[in-house]
């Protein structure tokens, strides 16, 4: 289908060659301008989308070649065709050398070649045109994406500025918030001995050290920090436990104060329960008196399973209290813990900690003999000396590691009493 846009422009001095060649594209329904004079021309393809225009050469005033060259100078995608006789083929020539004219035509024309030769003309400024189009869009989008990259880049910038800023201001507040945490937990142990003078720094005491043993046994900064806020708070509970309880010898305790007393743990969890930041701390009040045997309160834990925190604050807290009640040394009463081994009341391992802050060294655990029941032997524990039978025949030596499948025949041996029923190996390193 022929689009009505294709307008072509026809010159020519002589009125019979414009109507015939107007009869000649009638077919093609283009839409079709006439001009008898250059001049005409000119005027026309000022008001009109031409798209191609067949000039003669021969006119008076202004002739073909001088005509088109101004067409292209002015309008240059217009598509220029010169009709011209056998006697101008020199000038025809040499304007189509001088790019001035797209093809020229000697008349008289063939009427398909002429008619072809336009559908050509007329597809090639089609063509140029939508080149032209394409370029100025692609430009257009360039300059599009240009400014988008250069606005998104400006943005990033402002952006990760703005969230360094506030990362900073976070991070001084956090440092503030946590300074001021630890001295405001400090003025409240205080306050708690202020009702109680005869405690007087117990719990700042039990702080210092539970920190100490934290240090000794390698705990991460974090958990080394609880356990330090959880023994300075260790007794905070003992403010709902009523006066003449507290003031009572623990053992002239009717079963019932004693019940009370023994509520202290958990009341001092349930106080520090409504604040987020406090729950793990919390939790190392409660089983501040568990015992590593079993035997204390008010869960009664064993082992492993009381928290390592809670395992801490109980040797600080009861050396403290040992410090106050014997006349004994700290040393004398880490040498009585080490002599229960795994059967004492508190983790050989904080004693093991506490040996080292006394000796002013770290303690090798491998080199600190521990006795053991059979029925507590584990794999990988290194005996610390010879086991032998009743008769004396030698079964594991010194120095090696107990495997699983000793442990099995250890077990059945002992249960026929041909081996003692005290095994030594080495404390194992926490
Ligand atoms: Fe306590």
């Amino acid at each position: 289908m022929v689009e009505r846009d294709e307008t072509i422009l026809l010159v020519d001095d002589e009125e019979s060659i414009l109507s015939s060649l107007r009869r000649l594209f009638r077919p093609d329904n283009y839409h079709i301008c006439t001009a008898l004079s250059a001049e005409e021309g000119l005027a026309i393809l000022d008001q009109n989308p031409v798209w191609l225009v067949i000039s003669d050469n021969g006119m008076p005033r202004t002739n073909g070649v001088q005509f088109l060259k101004e067409v292209r100078d002015r309008w240059p995608d217009v598509v220029r065709v010169m009709l011209t006789g056998y006697a101008d083929l020199n000038s025809a020539m040499e304007a189509i050398n001088r790019g001035e004219v797209y093809r020229f035509v000697t008349k008289p024309w063939d009427p398909e070649g002429l008619r072809l030769l336009v559908r050509e003309g007329l597809e090639h400024y089609r063509l140029v045109q939508e080149n032209t189009r394409m370029r100025a869009l692609i430009e257009e989008q360039n300059a599009k994406l240009k400014r988008w990259n250069e606005s998104l880049q400006q943005t990033v910038e402002e952006r990760t500025k703005e969230l360094k800023q506030r990362n900073e201001e976070l991070a001084g507040l956090y440092r503030q918030l946590k300074g001021s945490f630890v001295e405001a937990i400090k003025v409240f142990t205080g306050l708690i001995e202020l009702r109680d003078p005869t405690i007087g720094g117990h719990a700042r005491r039990v702080a210092g050290l539970s920190k100490s043993l934290a240090a000794q046994m390698a705990l991460r900064e974090e958990e080394a920090k609880n356990v330090e806020v959880g023994a300075l708070l260790h007794d905070i509970g003992k403010i709902g436990i009523p006066d003449e309880i507290l003031r009572k010898n623990e053992r002239l305790l009717s079963a019932g104060e004693q019940a009370r007393l023994r509520q202290h743990p958990i009341l001092g969890q349930a106080a520090l329960q409504i604040v987020d930041h406090l729950d793990s701390t919390g939790v190392l009040i409660r089983h501040h008196h568990e015992r590593w045997d079993g035997h204390g309160y008010p869960d009664e834990l064993k082992g492993e399973a009381i928290p390592l925190g809670s395992r801490i604050i109980a040797v600080a807290n009861a050396f403290d209290h040992h410090r106050k009640a014997s006349s004994l040394g700290l040393a004398d009463f880490v040498e009585s813990q080490l002599g229960l081994g795994y059967n004492g009341p508190f983790d050989p391992a904080v004693i093991l900690a506490l040996k080292g802050i006394i000796d002013g060294s770290t303690v090798d655990g491998e080199s600190i003999e521990v006795a053991m029941d059979v029925s507590q032997l584990r794999e990988g524990l290194v005996l610390a000396r010879d086991l032998r039978t009743s008769t004396g025949i030698l079964l594991i030596s010194k120095g090696e590691t107990l495997k699983r499948a000793y442990l099995l025949k250890l077990i059945l041996y002992e249960r026929q009493k041909l081996i003692p029923s005290t095994v030594y190996v080495y404390h194992p390193r926490t």
